[in-house]
């Protein structure tokens, strides 16, 4: 075990040396040499001294080490939050951790279950609403070190338990135990707990968001302050009493009451007052602040003045406004419910004091005197309403009652002096206890008692006290602490006992120094208090018999532990107290227990006229008196009066008894320095208080036990390392024991429970080396493993490489040697061809000139030849021509001779020939024969023509057949006009029978298929018409032909003939294009009548349209048709007569008619193609229905409003404007036809249920469902008011909307007034549902924000987990986050889509989205600004990343300024992620960071949780960061201003929209009949 032990004393280790200056210094082991049983340790402390501890081990072992230094804790725990984390818990380690705490501007720290508040000196950023809230529902351990987390922890742990608790704040004077407390009160009576129901909280809340009874609370502070606090040398608030506060809460929990117990008022003070102290503040305020009129009455001035006021020489305090402070005291005093008129009175009382002590006692003769004249004591006297004289006798004398008589005494000044004071006192006290008992009444009166349902106490009592002097008050004190030590540490005991147990480990129990038999010494049977009683009760009992007494009881073996008789002298006496011995003087102690005034003054003041006086001094008197228990048989006054430390004892046992039926909770509060300077840290000083106030105690206590605890999975988590791989599996409860088997030997170091191992204190430390060692192993296996490879690859690199350079410059070798080679091949190739090039040029000349030779000789030798060839050739010729010309010759002459023969013989033959034609030449039948041909051509040509009129013949009858025709149809319309007219007059006389007009309408429909088939008809005539004419066309052609023909016979033919036929042919064509012009005419309209609008009313006429019969007088046809009148009147021919007809009205827009037939919703002039009969007069019927008042509201407030279905958003497919703001545009429509007619109340009751119940109807919904609903309504009730807006503006121009309307009676005032009332209450209205609206919004967002942007962890490789390890006892695993980011987004989308969708505009939607990532921002940046163990490295990416995500969605939702209002929190993030290891990193930091107030950057850097890799920021940098927080800065802030849920800011109500045209669009599945038929009426 001691090798063991020695083993952690490696070379480096830090250890801690006491320093008388310092406490503990820090020093580190140099060199350490063990041989044989020898040790010796080298140690080099900070300020560079050698220490050398030689030992030997058995020594070691047999001390327990003692003998070696304390270890000093790794600095990565040195600041810790809580003591019992720390892995070496001893003084040096406490001290130091709370020092490097305080230093970093940490002023609280955990050490266990109790809170160490160091006192800041300064005011400073902790304790603002919004911190308050943070803590709010945290578990203890979940936040920072913080009063708080303590409160809220005694809050739930009343609600959990059902058991009242208490907060025992103790400490020295002015280590803040009254602030404290004071924070403690502000953070109960201003949570707002979100888990209670807020209807409760809020209805009887006043403007601070208190309660009455909460205000009240808080008001008891400076009252009891005023009255109880003085300034001291050590404090300049000290509070001169003990006081327990009772805060009550009933079965809601919520604060009914309160009750305040006090202890032990420092009576001595305000008689006198040392050096620099003051009297009670009460005085110096009354003396400042009391109006000059009052001022006068009491005779009171500047407080110097007084002689109980001015003994301490200082009558201010720096910083502290009197007169300020007493108007602070009367207001409180009237909160508290005490009248102005009871105020003054107690403040005479006390003026009535201050005269009571400037009475000039003098003395001659040992006898004292009292001038009758004395100012004071007239004044005093009477204020108090008592006798002067009477008062004066009694001040200077004094009467002794023995059984038989009484004789009165003269006292010398001295005892005169005791009486005035005591009187004094007496009166003070008196007024004390009654003002406690008033502010009881008030705040815990019968009512309020039977309500009560648990209560939790704050304890806010002096700690313990040791001076030079000590005297009565201080062994009061050092009593009552000593009682409240004992509790702590059996509470302590019974926790750490509870732990064990319900582990079921095997312990047995460490024995501690229990503190029962100095209590006992104190309270006993025969203790020091009931002699002190007892020698009180004696005549003759002084303080030096008592004394004695004291002696001869305990100054004996038997308590000689905690009871001691000082050396020199017999005046003191010694109590060693658990924190220190304390020698207390007797001087003046049974005067202080007595605490009488004579009989005589009590009697005397009994009498008094003072009503108030007699009143406080008979209530005063019965609540000092029950407190004590009732002694045996009393006969005397003086005997029934109990003593001042019986009371004490009796209430100091009252105290205890309620403190163990509670659940109690510790704050330890330490004053860092005499000179109450901010931030000086005094080290001794700080030490006896941790001694003083337990908390080294307990880390004692709980260091002989097992204080370090983990569960098995922590334990696993962290050290799973230590054992080999094929060890790790799910079971950790078993891997756990193979960690331990295998590091730890000593099997007394640890125990195994049922869910915790337990180790000794240094356990931790010693795993955390095994740990460190085992990862540094491991580091230097994979470095090891990673430089290898690291050099491997190189390697092969470097030889590739070398291999490519060799290839590369082979390649450059071997290329130089083929251009060598290849520029010898070319110098050969060269050669070769020009050697090749001249030899073939010899050659061709050789060649050439051969040839040339050759040549000539051969046309020598053929010259030759050819002369021979030419002489042949000539001769044969010459012979040729001569034989031809004999040959010719002889041919000639026999042809001669051959001619004239045959001549002569044919001239006898013809001579015959020519006498017979003579003779046949005579004959003329020739030309007859010729002339019948042509006559039978002309018969044919008439035959032809007659045949052609003939045909025309017909034609004309079927052109008549065809007139006739249209001349009956005419008719037959003009017939069936007369019969609607016929109609319309009997429907004028008579409604017409749903029968009658059913057979109309069949007999309608039968004409409507008549004419139908006459027009098609008419078209198959058309066409006929049309065939005709082209035969026509055709014979026209033939026509022409033929006469060409004829012309050609013109000399032949009969001319008559020729002519008729003429004649009648150009008859024929022009019939022909009459013909065709009459068929052509009818389609295109003559201009004049398209512009004519009538024309289509009048063209429905035909189709027998209602309209056309509604408005006959202003449209008759027949002035519209005047201009055509005499052509209609004179048909010149038969197609004349067909082109008029075709021009009739009737006729010719038939086929307009006929597609307005065919459209359903035709809007003839009227408006109506429905309902014929009922329409008739629209106006009567808006009217009627408009006054159907209760059936409208009806349809518009349940139907439009309340059951609407509001569409659903959407960003593919928007609804269309008419769809969403239809509710809007329905409404306008309603109002402004009430306006035409004149329904001004009533559209006014419209307006006024329209919109109560939109804001009814959209506070209805909560949470998620609360978003599509109030940006539906946002947008209409915007439609709604612009509708409004351009009504006013219409107005302000001076149109009438109910100009021509016979509607009531219009009054323009009454409009004027309904359109300003409405457009107001719209806009109240807009924002109202703007803030409804954000509100759920943003109370839903708030739920979300912290889960999703601090807790939720998105990216996989940075996953964290915080849980505590030493902090297990109160916090129970992780859990996974309520909410992600994908949750968040999905919310602000559905935001975004529905304002969109619901064309909310630009600017609100801004707003909206603004105020959301406002409140995403600072509420996030605010909690991560109060976390504890959370903000490291990969905390900070996981946060940016979600902040990225949140940043996309706004750059993709047309809002990228939107990001600013996270900017906070987005340097929160940088700042955890920016390194931290030097001062230069920090100035980064802080220009990074520029948004961040220097105490948010303390805050983050101070709350840094440094991973396992990192090294820990160093204190320097922690100190220099702190440094620059600067004090009292207001803009210096630490949280944000919280964004309000309540609240959202101002709305800006966006410029009016411009207003739609009336639209009645109502979706088919509204069944709203009468706004519908209203809607349409009205369009
Ligand atoms: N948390 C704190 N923040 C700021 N200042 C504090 C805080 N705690 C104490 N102080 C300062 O210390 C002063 C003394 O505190 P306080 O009056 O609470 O001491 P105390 O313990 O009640 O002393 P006493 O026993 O004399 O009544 C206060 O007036 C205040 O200025
Ligand atoms: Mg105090």
């Amino acid at each position: 075990m001691t090798s063991h032990s020695l083993d952690v004393y490696g070379k480096g280790t830090a250890v801690w040396f006491p320093d008388d200056k310092e406490g503990w210094t820090s020093a580190q082991l140099v060199s350490k040499d063990v041989s044989g049983d020898n040790v010796k340790l080298t140690f080099l402390t900070d300020d560079g001294k050698d220490v050398v501890i030689g030992t030997t081990l058995t020594k070691l072992s047999k001390t327990n080490n003692a003998e070696l230094p304390p270890l000093r804790n790794p600095p990565m725990l040195e600041s810790a939050d809580d003591l019992t984390s720390l892995s070496y818990l001893n003084e040096p380690a406490v001290l130091h951790t709370i020092r490097t705490r305080y230093l970093q501007r940490n002023i609280y720290t955990y050490s266990g279950i109790v809170l160490i508040a160091t006192n800041p000196f300064q005011s400073v950023s902790l304790y603002t609403q919004d911190i308050i809230q943070a803590y709010s529902g945290k578990r203890r351990g979940e936040l920072e070190p913080h009063v708080f987390a303590i409160a809220e922890d005694a809050y739930r742990a009343m609600l959990r338990d059902e058991q009242n608790q208490t907060i025992v704040v103790s400490g020295e004077s002015g280590a803040g135990k009254t602030a404290s407390a004071k924070f403690i009160m502000r953070y109960f009576a201003s949570v707002d707990d979100k888990d209670r129901s807020q209807d409760v909280k809020k209805s009887n809340a006043t403007t601070s968001g208190m309660s009455e009874v909460e205000e009240q609370i808080m008001a008891t502070n400076p009252i009891m302050e005023s009255f109880g606090n003085a300034k001291t040398t050590r404090n300049d608030n000290s509070s001169r009493f003990g006081k327990y506060l009772e805060i009550q809460f009933d079965k809601n929990q919520n604060i009914i009451g309160a009750r305040i117990r006090t202890y032990l008022l420092e009576r001595s003070r305000l008689v006198y007052q040392p050096e620099t102290e003051r009297n009670y503040h009460i005085f110096y305020q009354l003396c400042a602040g009391a109006p000059p009129s009052e001022k006068k009455n009491l005779e009171l001035g500047d407080f110097t003045q007084f002689h109980y006021l001015k003994q301490g020489g200082s009558g201010t305090i720096p910083g502290v406004d009197d007169a300020a402070e007493f108007e602070t005291t009367q207001k409180a005093l009237s909160v508290i419910g005490i009248t102005i008129q009871t105020q003054w009175q107690i403040f005479k009382l006390c003026a009535a004091l201050l005269h009571i002590g400037n009475i000039e006692i003098t003395e001659s003769r040992n006898t004292a005197m009292v001038s009758e004249t004395d100012q004071a004591l007239v004044t005093a006297t009477k204020l108090l309403g008592i006798k002067t004289a009477d008062f004066r006798k009694w001040l200077v004398k004094k009467q002794i009652v023995t059984k038989s008589e009484k004789i009165v005494k003269d006292l010398n000044a001295q005892q005169a002096n005791v009486v005035r004071d005591s009187v004094a006192k007496y009166i003070y006290a008196n007024l004390f206890d009654w003002l406690v008992n008033v502010i009881n009444e008030s705040l815990s009166n019968e009512e309020v008692a039977k309500n009560v349902s648990s209560f939790i106490g704050v304890l806010d009592i002096y700690g313990f006290e040791h001076f030079k002097k000590n005297s009565f008050e201080q062994f009061c004190i050092n009593y009552a602490n000593e009682k409240l030590q004992q509790q702590f540490n059996q509470h302590v005991f019974k926790l750490e006992q509870e732990e064990y147990v319900r582990e079921k480990i095997n312990w047995t129990f460490i024995e501690f120094s229990d503190n029962q038999p100095c209590i006992e010494l104190i309270e006993g049977k025969i203790g020091i208090l009931s002699l002190l009683d007892e020698e009180s009760r004696l005549p003759a009992g002084t303080d030096s018999s008592w004394c004695n007494k004291l002696y001869q009881h305990f100054d004996n073996p038997t308590h000689k532990k905690y009871f001691q008789k000082p050396r020199f002298g017999n005046s003191s006496f010694i109590i060693s107290h658990y924190a220190h011995d304390v020698e207390y003087e007797v001087e003046n102690f049974l005067e202080k227990n007595k605490d009488t005034v004579p009989d005589e003054h009590l009697a005397l003041l009994k009498n008094t006229d003072f009503e108030f006086l007699d009143d406080i001094l008979t209530k005063g008197s019965a609540i000092a008196a029950p407190a004590a228990k009732p002694d045996a048989k009393r006969s005397s006054v003086i005997a029934k009066k109990p003593t001042l430390g019986s009371i004490f004892k009796a209430s100091l046992i009252s105290l205890m008894e309620t403190i163990n039926s509670t659940n109690v909770h510790y704050i330890r509060c330490i004053k860092p320095n005499e000179v109450k300077v901010a931030w000086k840290f005094e080290p001794q000083m700080v030490l006896s208080q941790l001694r003083a106030c337990g908390v080294l105690e307990t880390i004692r206590i709980s260091c002989a036990g097992y204080p370090s605890r983990w569960t098995f999975d922590e334990f696993v988590q962290r050290y799973y390392m230590l054992v080999r791989s094929k060890h790790w599996g799910p079971d950790t409860k078993k891997l756990c024991s193979v960690i331990l088997d295998d590091s730890i030997k000593d099997p007394d170091k640890y125990q195994v429970g049922i869910t915790k191992i337990f180790f000794r204190s240094g356990m931790l430390a010693y795993l955390e080396r095994l740990r460190l060692d085992r990862l540094n192993e491991c580091v230097t296996l994979m470095q090891k493993n990673m430089l290898r490879h690291m050099h491997q690859k190189r390697y092969q690199a470097l030889k590739a490489s070398t291999i490519k350079i060799q290839a590369l410059y082979r390649r450059r070798v071997a290329m130089s040697e083929l251009k060598r080679l290849r520029e010898e091949k070319a110098a050969i190739t060269i050669q070769k061809n020009w050697r090749r090039y001249i030899q073939r040029k010899q050659y061709l000349r050789a060649k050439k000139a051969i040839h040339k030779l050759q040549t000539v000789v051969r046309g020598v030798i053929a010259r030759q030849k050819f002369e021979v060839l030419c002489r042949n050739a000539a001769s044969t010729k010459i012979q040729s021509v001569y034989r031809g010309w004999v040959a010719r010759r002889d041919y000639k002459m026999t042809l001669k001779r051959i001619i004239y023969i045959q001549s002569c013989l044919r001239r006898r033959l013809a001579r015959a020939e020519l006498k017979a034609l003579k003779v046949e030449a005579r004959s003329a039948s020739h030309y007859k024969e010729v002339s019948y041909k042509l006559e039978n051509k002309v018969i044919e040509l008439t035959q032809n023509l007659e045949q052609k009129s003939q045909e025309n013949k017909t034609l004309e009858t079927k052109t008549l057949a065809l007139e006739s025709q249209i001349k009956s149809w005419i008719e037959r319309y003009e017939k069936l006009e007369s019969d609607s007219n016929n109609f319309k007059s009997s429907t004028k006389q008579s409604t017409i029978g749903i029968d009658e007009f059913k057979t109309l309408q069949t007999e309608k429909e039968t004409l409507e298929s008549r004419y139908r088939t006459s027009l098609e008809n008419i078209k198959k005539q058309d066409t006929e018409i049309q065939r005709l004419t082209s035969e026509i066309s055709k014979k026209d052609d033939e026509v022409a032909r033929l006469r060409a023909t004829a012309a050609k016979y013109k000399g032949a033919e009969d001319p008559a003939t020729v002519l008729a036929l003429k004649q009648e042919i150009s008859t024929l064509r022009e019939q022909l294009t009459k013909v065709k012009s009459g068929v052509r005419g009818t389609s295109p309209p003559p201009p004049h009548r398209q512009e004519n609008g009538f024309l289509t009313a009048a063209g429905s006429s035909s189709l027998k349209l209602p309209s056309q019969s509604r408005r006959p007088r202003r449209h008759s046809s027949a002035e519209s048709w005047g201009p055509n009148e005499a052509a209609r009147r004179k048909p010149k021919t038969s197609v004349d007569l067909v082109m008029a007809e075709a021009k009739k009205p009737g006729l010719r827009p038939v086929t307009v008619s006929y597609t307005q037939m065919n459209v359903p919703k035709i809007k003839s002039p009227g408006g109506r193609v429905y309902l014929p009969g009922v329409e008739d007069d629209p106006e009567e019927e808006i009217m009627k229905l408009l006054d159907d008042e209760d059936t409208l509201d009806e349809e518009i407030i349940n139907g439009l409003i309340k059951s609407l279905k509001i569409p659903l958003p959407s960003l593919q497919n928007p609804p269309s404007q008419k769809e969403i703001l239809f509710p809007a545009r329905i409404i306008s429509l309603l109002a402004k036809q009430m306006w035409k007619f004149g329904f001004i109340k009533e559209s006014e009751r419209l307006f006024a249920n329209v919109m109560k119940t939109i804001q009814e109807h959209v506070m209805d919904f909560e949470g998620d469902e609360a978003i599509l609903p109030g940006a539906y309504w946002l947008s209409n009730v915007h439609e709604l008011l612009s509708f409004a807006n351009a009504a006013e503006r219409d107005m302000l121009r001076g149109v009438n909307p109910a100009a021509e309307s016979g509607g009531k009676a219009f009054e323009w005032h009454d409009y004027e007034r309904l359109v300003s009332i409405v457009k107001h209450d719209l806009e109240s209205l807009e924002y109202n549902i703007y803030h409804t609206w954000m509100k759920e919004l943003k109370k839903r967002l708030f739920k979300m924000v912290i889960p999703a942007v601090i807790e939720s962890q998105s990216l996989p490789g940075f996953i964290t987990n915080e849980n505590n390890r030493f902090l297990t006892k109160f916090i129970t695993g992780p859990t996974t986050p309520a909410f992600s980011m994908d949750d968040l987004l999905n919310f602000l989308n559905k935001v975004w889509k529905a304002m969109k969708s619901y064309y909310v505009e630009m600017s609100v939607i801004q707003q909206v989205v603004t105020e959301l990532l406002k409140l995403i921002g600072v509420t996030s940046f605010n909690d991560l600004l109060m976390r504890r163990n959370f903000c490291s490295w990969k905390r900070a990416m996981q946060i940016q990343y979600n902040i990225t995500r949140i940043e996309e969605w706004c750059k993709s939702h047309e809002m990228p300024e939107g990001t600013l209002q996270l900017e906070h929190l987005m340097q929160a993030t940088k700042l955890l992620q920016l390194k931290k290891a030097t001062l230069g990193d920090i100035e980064i930091i802080y220009d990074v960071c520029w948004m961040l107030t220097p105490t948010q950057i303390q805050k983050l850097i101070s709350h840094y949780f440094v991973a396992d890799y990192e090294n820990p920021i160093s204190p320097e940098i922690l100190k220099a960061v702190a440094s620059r927080v600067v004090a009292n800065d207001k803009t210096d802030i630490l949280m944000l201003d919280a964004t309000p849920l309540e609240d959202s800011g101002p709305f800006e109500v966006p410029s009016p929209r411009d207003v739609a045209p009336p639209d009645n669009y109502l979706p088919a599945w509204l069944n709203l009949p009468h706004v519908k038929r209203l809607g349409t009426l009205a369009t």
